[in-house]
This record gives C-alpha cells, structure tokens and sequence, in this order.
C-alpha cells in the first residue's frame, strides 16, 4: 500500500470532509476519496477517468512527459534491446527477471501449452471467411471458459497459474490460425522446437505444400514488437479486463472483454487504421491535406498512431519501433517503401506544426508498427490481433494482482443523472 503522507480537506454544501492523501513509489499522489459519498454525499466526475487511480500496481509505470515506460521498474528501451518476450512475460506475471533455470522452466512450461483442444478448431470454422480476425479472436477466447474447466476457479491460486500460461501460450495459435481460416489455408499446429516468435511466424505463413524457413531477423523483429505491446498500466482494454475480472469472471471470458476493448480504432485499432490512412494520404504531396484534416473540428479526421491520454511526449515505444522498421525494411530490400516514406514525413511535419506541439501530441505505438508488419507479410486485419496476442500477457498479470489485492471489489462506478424526473405513465391514446 502506497503510505499515507498527507490529507485533504474538501469543504462543500456546509460539510468539510479529510480525505488521506497516499504517495506511491513515483507519480504523482493520489486522493482517496472512498468516503467521500458517504460523508460528504456527493460524486467525483470524472469521464474517461483521466484524472482517475483505479488500483493501486507494481506491474508497469509511465512518465508520460518524460516518456518513459517501465516493467516492473526495468525500462523498455533496455528490455527492448537486451531481453526477450517470454523473459518479459516471466518479469511481468512474477515481478522478477528469471534466472537460467526459471527461465528455461519458463519457456518449456508455454511450449508445452501452445496447442489447442482439437474440437476448437469448430469454432473459427463457424464464422464466415471474410470475418475480422479480432471477431474470431474474441469468441475463440471466450469459448476456452468451456474447455478448459480446470483453470477458471479464480479462487484456486494454482488454477490461476495455468490459466496465465494457456493464455500466453495459446494466444499466437488461435491469432495464426483465424488468418489461416480467413485466407482458406489450413491450420498449421505448432512446434516445440521453435521459439515463440518463429512458432507463430510459422504458424501463419506455412503451408503443407511447402515449410516456412524463418528469418531471424524477421522473428527477432516479431518478438521485439510483443515486447513494446506487453502492457501499459491501466488502459482501456486493461481496466476492461479488471472490470470483468471484478465480478469474478473467469480468466478466459476476462481476456475476451479485452480483446473486443482493444478492437476499437482509437485503442489497439489503431494500427490497422494507421496503415489505411498511410496508404490513403499516398504521397508525401498530399501530406499536408491531411494534416489541415486533423485540425479542423468540423472534420471527425484524426491522425491515427498519433496523440496518446499519457505520452505528453514521444511514446518510448514509438522511438524502438521506428528504429526497428528502418532495419527490418532496410534487410528486406524495401526501405524505399512508399508507405514508411509517407510516414517519416508525415511525423517531421506534424512535429514542427503549432497545432500538433501545443496538444502534445506525438507518434505512439501504432505509428510505426503496421509497417514492420506489412513488411513481413500480414494483412492489415491482423494487426490488432497480434497487438492482442502481444497484450494477453499484460492483461493476465493485472487480473492476477486485481484477484489477489485485498482492496479489490466489484467495481461499479456511479452516474450524474441528468434524466427526465420522475413522472406518471401515460397511456397511448392520451399521448
Ligand atoms: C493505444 O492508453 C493506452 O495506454 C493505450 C495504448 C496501450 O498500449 O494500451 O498506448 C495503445 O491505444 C495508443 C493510442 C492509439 N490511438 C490512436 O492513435 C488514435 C488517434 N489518437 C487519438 O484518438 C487520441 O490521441 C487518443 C484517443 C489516443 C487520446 O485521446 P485523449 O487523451 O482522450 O485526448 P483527446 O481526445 O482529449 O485529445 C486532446 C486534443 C483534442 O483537441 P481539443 O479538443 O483539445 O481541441 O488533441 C486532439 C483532440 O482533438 N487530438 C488529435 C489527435 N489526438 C488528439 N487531433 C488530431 N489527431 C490526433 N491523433
């Protein structure tokens, strides 16, 4: 628990109530208003939550003016460069950096868990080929609550414990296996003698006609953007995750609700929405067209992959993955893409605008990412899907700490209604 160093003191409608005031390990302090109502009986407003501590976390801190992400207090610049995703997985879900046997028990323990209960396979088959992979994604997931029945007793820490792992492990089977069904090619199984990022590059661009030889530079580029995705404190898919979470969910329908959460375009969306509007701006020509779009009110036009609700600075994660393009597309013969060309300088000219510097508004995640992807081969709709699958495990580490913190309850937010008062039924011949 953050320690008590303060109070404050609210006065309202002839009451004066002390409110703690909690200081956490870095950020700012938080005001806990948990009485508020009871004493003072009235609400907080805050839509969107922008100025709302949700929990209390040790799993990811941002500084979102200095720009700086960190899990479990390691950088991601550093985790970016030097670890690997299952190593982050193990720092996120544990809190700690494995060591060579942790880590080797680790990555065996996924491996083992990476295929799928064979009558899934049902599942994606009901859904029309031209289905969005995330609308598979979300009712595969969902559909594991009824499969796998001996890991939702949320009460059950060991239950618990393998959910996190089905969840982390299966995830790249069922996002490779919904773009396998949507191009009509069959599904590839996995293989334990791959790494993560090889298996699901596999997994998506095998076929029995002929293997998949993966590049390493591609995988080690595959495995290097799970990382910049593995999680983000208390965003929208997050918080989505807990709430479900809260009312005792199990696991699989949790990551489900997050899955559809991340869907939207002004969340994981964005990336597949980023490259359309890329491919639609076309040429740097008509560049500034666009940005005379995003600034005008009138037009709902935003620039996607930019503007984040904490970045009032670049998002780390936008600065490794912009590198990682450049070397990813440099290797496969392509840096004179049109789209990366548009997108460099589409940032430069956004950046020097008064409108764009004032708002604080800055590339993030999603600027770069779809173009790395589109390199490799991935259609735009599996974007988002490999955002989610990069995600889960961000999210199973919160569920986790949400189930095991002593202040968690439902949650069930309050309203300020402004409705009509009440008032008598009118029967229809007299209306
Ligand atoms: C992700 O929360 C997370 O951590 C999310 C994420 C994660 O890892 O989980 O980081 C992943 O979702 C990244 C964000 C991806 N979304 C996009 O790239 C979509 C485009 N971005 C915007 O929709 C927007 O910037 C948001 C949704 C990301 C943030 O919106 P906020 O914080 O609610 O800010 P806002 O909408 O109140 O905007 C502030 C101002 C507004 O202008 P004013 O009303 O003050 O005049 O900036 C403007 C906005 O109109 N603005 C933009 C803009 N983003 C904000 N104008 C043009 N283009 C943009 N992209």
């Amino acid at each position: 628990m953050a320690e008590t160093t303060a109070k404050a003191t609210l006065s309202i409608h002839g009451k004066t109530v002390e409110l703690p005031v909690y200081s956490p390990k870095v950020g700012p302090d938080g005001v806990d208003i948990r009485k508020l109502y009871a004493e003072a009986g009235v609400f907080t407003y805050d839509p969107g939550f922008t100025s709302t501590a949700s929990c209390e976390s040790t799993i990811t801190y941002i500084d979102g003016d200095a720009g700086v992400l960190l899990y479990r207090g390691y950088s991601i610049d550093e985790l970016a460069e030097k670890s690997h995703f299952l190593e982050v997985c193990y720092l996120l879900l544990y809190g700690e950096l494995p060591n060579a046997e942790q880590l080797e028990d680790f990555e065996l323990r996924v491996t083992r868990h990476t295929m799928l209960h064979e009558q899934m396979q049902g599942f994606f088959r009901g859904f029309r080929r031209d289905a969005h992979p995330m609308a598979v994604m979300v009712g595969v997931v969902g559909a594991m609550s009824a499969f796998y029945h001996d890991s939702t007793d949320i009460s059950d820490p060991w239950q618990r414990e393998v959910a996190a792992i089905r969840m982390i492990a299966k995830m790249p089977t069922i996002a490779a296996w919904a773009y396998k069904y949507s191009i009509g090619q069959p599904f590839v199984y996995p293989r334990n003698d791959l790494d993560y990022p090889s298996n699901f590059l596999r997994m998506c661009f095998a076929v029995p006609a002929e293997d998949y030889e993966v590049n390493p530079i591609l995988a080690r580029a595959m495995d290097r953007i799970m990382t910049l995705h593995a999680d983000h404190e208390q965003n929208a898919s997050t918080s989505t995750v807990r709430l479900a979470g809260s009312s005792g969910a199990n696991p699989f329908a949790c990551i489900s609700a997050g899955i559809a959460c991340l869907w939207g375009p002004a969340h994981g969306g964005a990336n597949q929405a980023c490259l359309e509007m890329l491919r639609e701006i076309g040429t740097v020509d008509r560049i500034p067209e666009f940005i005379k779009r995003a600034k005008d009110k009138d037009d709902p036009f935003r620039l996607m992959g930019f503007g984040h609700r904490v970045y009032k600075n670049f998002d780390p994660r936008a600065k490794v993955m912009k590198e990682s393009a450049d070397e990813v597309l440099g290797l496969l013969g392509v840096e004179d893409n049109e789209t990366l060309q548009v997108a460099k300088e589409l940032e430069r000219i956004a950046l020097e605008d008064e409108y764009f510097v004032s708002k604080k508004l800055y590339p993030n995640v999603d600027f770069y990412s779809g173009i790395i992807l589109e390199a490799m081969g991935f259609p735009t709709s599996m974007f988002t899907p490999i955002f989610a699958l990069s995600r889960t495990v961000g999210w199973i580490s919160q569920w986790k700490e949400m189930i095991a913190d002593p202040n968690q309850k439902i949650g069930r937010p309050r309203q300020l209604y402004i409705g009509a008062p009440q008032r008598p039924y009118v029967e229809v011949e007299h209306r």
